[in-house]
């Protein structure tokens, strides 16, 4: 079986390239969070240290109700508790999916295209083929609405298109959402709303991350839920690999899932650095495509994504390339949101020095006008562009895998939009307003167009004339975030790790007398009961053994005449 190559290996050298600039580096090319994780989920978690037995694979009842909770109230959809499944991150199901649905080698699964590479693994690690498009021998469809990296979000046409066109060939439909709380321009909606999926969940799977929501990604918390007999079968086979999700973190995930300010919270601080790196890049010339929901904002200077990574990394900014998601986003780059607020703020500054795009750079591979530093990758050969190309994924070498199927492929022709609502959900309304302002911007003016790209020189609509749905006011970035969440003031002392831990959590002590040997037993016992120790029997200074007294039951003397007392 032969995997794509690890991408981002391929960074390194420009993430040194990036460090040496004299401001340092804005790493903006991984989706890691930066800011703290919730008080409310660190409590849960230490407050579910002492966890000595092993925790159940299907998760606490709380958990499970938790999930259900949260989905009812945020996104509209109701399932039994029983139906909700933990994972350790949704990633390590992503790429166990296909496997542990049963996918036979030779299955075909439908992935998006850009899209997050572990759909393709998935696939290749069960000998699945991957194909981008609705193609014979699909047995499974991923969706991934907001996507990532492009932040397209699906209609409830779109999504209901491919639901239908799976139920008919009885193919299963696995719904990534793990950025449904981060819609900007667009609300995404959930494959299991009775809107998509006309209320039964029948072959249909969400998939939920608290990674980016709950800025939870080092706790390894997530939960897959939908169809009861799917998930029944994957946690069939979740326990006997032993994919438990650890109690403590099980306790924090039901934490997380049962609050939402902590959501709004970083919200909020998420909004307002995608409205200062979205003025940024569109001064500098790119083009910001989609992003209307997610944690990126999918960028183009028309170029080769290579060249932009190398211009962006001379002035000290990291992003990721395109081409890691396919080859359809060979001329895009992924910018993250996940940098401290600190770091944005200088983005607008860096952007001033930034290396044009265009000229001989894009078409002939030849340097051009680029910055201090940046020649060091032309040397490579002018076919790439001069820049390291690293060895194309697998599916690009397969001619049904690449640009035959291009997003627009979800667009359903034959599903009529009667139910449809279009101030609920997706995007099919932005067109309406006359383009979207970056939501929450407090920056220079401008907007998403028609076609939602971002332009500087685009009149901003004022805020409430641009999206569907009003942002709540946590989210415009103006009021002070509430002091809890800031993660500024400090731990109480009982969570900083820094106090002695209690005596009997260090396990130093010695043990307690009762377990050391019968000989210390009378200590405790005052003088006048050790004289009776003498007379009824028991062991005491005056009577080691506890020979001479009475017999037990069994016609034993001594301690086992007293089993009860220990
Ligand atoms: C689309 C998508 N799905 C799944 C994941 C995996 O998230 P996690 O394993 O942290 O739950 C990511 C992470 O970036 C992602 O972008």
């Amino acid at each position: 079986m032969r995997l794509p190559d690890f991408p981002w290996d391929h960074l390194v050298s420009f993430k040194e390239k990036a460090r040496a600039h004299p401001y340092g580096l804005v790493d903006l090319s991984v989706g890691t969070p930066v800011d703290a994780t919730p008080q409310v989920v660190r409590h849960a978690l230490a407050g579910s240290a002492d966890a000595p037995g092993y925790p159940l694979t299907a998760g606490t009842p709380d958990l499970r109700e938790a999930a259900a909770g949260w989905l009812a109230r945020r996104l509209g959809v109701v399932v039994e508790p029983s139906a909700v499944l933990p994972v350790l991150g949704t990633k390590e199901l992503v790429a166990q999916l296909p496997a542990q649905l049963g996918l036979e080698p030779g299955d075909r699964v439908w992935v998006p295209t850009p899209a997050y590479p572990t759909y393709e693994v998935g696939a290749l690690l069960a000998r699945c083929e991957p194909v981008v498009g609705p193609a014979e021998g699909v047995t499974m469809v991923w969706l991934n609405s907001p996507g990532n990296p492009t932040g397209r979000v699906l209609s409830v046409e779109e999504m209901r298109a491919v639901v239908n066109w799976a139920r008919e060939r009885g193919v299963i439909v696995a719904s990534d959402e793990c950025y449904i709380e981060l819609g900007w321009e667009a609300r995404a909606v959930s494959v299991l709303h009775p809107d998509v999926c006309g209320g039964s969940h029948e072959g249909l799977l969400a998939v939920h991350s608290l990674s980016k929501r709950s800025n939870l990604a080092g706790y390894r918390a997530g939960f897959v839920t939908g169809d009861p007999e799917l998930v029944d079968g994957l946690l069939q086979i979740r326990k006997h690999s032993g994919l438990m999700m650890p109690t403590p973190v099980q306790a924090a995930t039901t934490a997380a899932l049962a609050d939402d300010m902590h959501v709004a919270d970083q919200r909020a601080r998420y909004a307002n650095r995608r409205a200062v790196l979205a003025a940024a890049l569109a001064v500098a010339g790119f083009t910001i495509d989609h992003s209307e929901a997610g944690l990126y904002l999918w960028a183009t200077r028309g170029e080769d994504c290579w060249v932009t990574v190398d211009a962006l990394s001379s002035v000290g900014v990291l992003v990721a390339p395109g081409s890691f998601y396919g080859e359809s986003g060979r001329r895009h780059v992924r910018v993250a949101l996940t940098a401290p607020d600190a770091q944005i703020a200088t983005v607008p500054e860096r952007m001033t020095m930034l290396p044009m795009a265009g000229g001989q750079n894009a078409q002939s591979g030849r340097p051009g006008q680029y910055g201090a530093g940046a020649g060091d990758g032309w040397a490579q050969g002018p076919a790439t562009g001069g820049y390291p190309q690293p060895p194309q994924p697998a599916h690009a070498r397969q001619d049904s895998y690449q640009d035959a199927y291009p997003p627009e492929n979800y667009q359903p022709e034959n599903y009529p939009p009667e139910s449809y609502q279009p101030d609920r959900y997706g995007t099919g309304d932005a067109a309406h307003t006359g383009g979207h302002r970056v939501a929450g911007s407090a920056g220079p003016a401008g907007a998403f167009d028609h076609d939602h790209r971002y332009r500087a020189d685009q009149p901003a609509p004022r805020p409430y004339e641009t999206g569907q749905q009003p942002l709540p006011p946590y989210s415009t970035g103006q009021q002070p975030l509430p002091p809890y969440s800031t993660g500024q003031q400090p731990l109480p002392p009982y969570a900083t790790g820094q106090q002695p831990l209690p005596p009997y959590d260090t396990g130093q002590q010695p043990l307690p007398p009762y377990d050391t040997g019968p000989s210390h037993v009378p200590q405790y016992r005052p003088a006048a009961a050790a004289e009776a120790d003498v007379t009824a029997g028991t062991p005491g200074p005056g009577n080691p053994d506890g020979s001479g007294g009475p017999a037990d039951h069994n016609g034993a003397r001594g301690w086992r005449a007293e089993p009860d007392i220990r």
